[in-house]
């Protein structure tokens, strides 16, 4: 018999190596970005600091962080080319790019990013007890009974034996420090919760995928210097 899976969401995990003292500047870059919030008020008993929403959403312009920002491109590429978008019909941009600092049970609940084609995530600091990613389905395409593989009762009471990977609606991606994820921005994610955070850092930007020319393509984001402002 066979089992034929399809349709799969595709995330690239990688590592990115850099210096000690390149890496100690940006966690000192972050933590200082956190003292100077600009909008500490926002930040809740559970949540994470989140940059973007602290005045600091534009990392990728800071020279400290070019290097990183360098071999994240890279990556963003190889991804595209797994999917098969071609390298040379189009134009990534970077929109805006951002830290997040977990200290104990600070978590980052579920999300997407709305505006943006690419997301990534990279863990510049990250103890092995630190929360991981977690990436959340929306098409449930074995739910043979709707909501079935989402209800606790439903497992309680044993109707679903088993989590296991032709039902699971939810999966954890196990990081270390160094690690990147890059995946749709449509996708959504969280981290973990209830983990004893020990200041977790990690760096995340939103990228568009721009046509460089439109012409007979219906979709896709039409090059930039066509745009006109009303
Ligand atoms: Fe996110």
């Amino acid at each position: 018999m066979d089992l034929i899976n399809l349709f799969p969401l595709t995330i690239i995990k990688d590592k990115i190596l850099i210096r000690d003292e390149e890496k100690i500047n940006m966690i000192n870059e972050i933590r200082d970005m956190k003292k100077n919030s600009k909008n500490i008020n926002y930040q809740t008993k559970t949540n994470a600091w989140t940059g973007d929403t602290q005045g600091y959403e534009f990392i990728h312009k800071n020279k400290n962080f070019k290097k990183l920002f360098d071999e994240i491109a890279k990556r963003v590429w190889v991804y595209l080319n797994y999917i098969e978008i071609d390298k040379e019909l189009i134009d990534l941009y970077i929109q805006r790019s951002w830290a997040t600092i977990s200290e104990g049970n600070e978590r980052i609940k579920k999300h997407r990013h709305f505006q943006s084609h690419i997301s990534f995530a990279y863990y510049l600091k990250k103890n092995k007890e630190d929360s991981n990613f977690v990436v959340f389905d929306e098409s449930y395409k074995n739910e043979v009974m709707p909501g079935i593989f989402r209800s606790d009762t439903a497992l309680k009471k044993g109707i679903v034996k088993k989590m296991n990977q032709f039902n699971v609606t939810q999966a954890v991606v196990n990081i270390q420090e160094n690690d990147i994820v890059i995946f749709p921005s449509k996708t959504i994610h969280s981290t973990q919760p209830s983990f004893n955070n020990n200041e977790r850092i990690s760096i995340s930007a939103d990228i568009a995928c721009v046509a460089k020319d439109s012409k007979l393509l219906e979709m896709g984001m039409p090059p930039l210097n066509e745009w006109t402002k009303i």
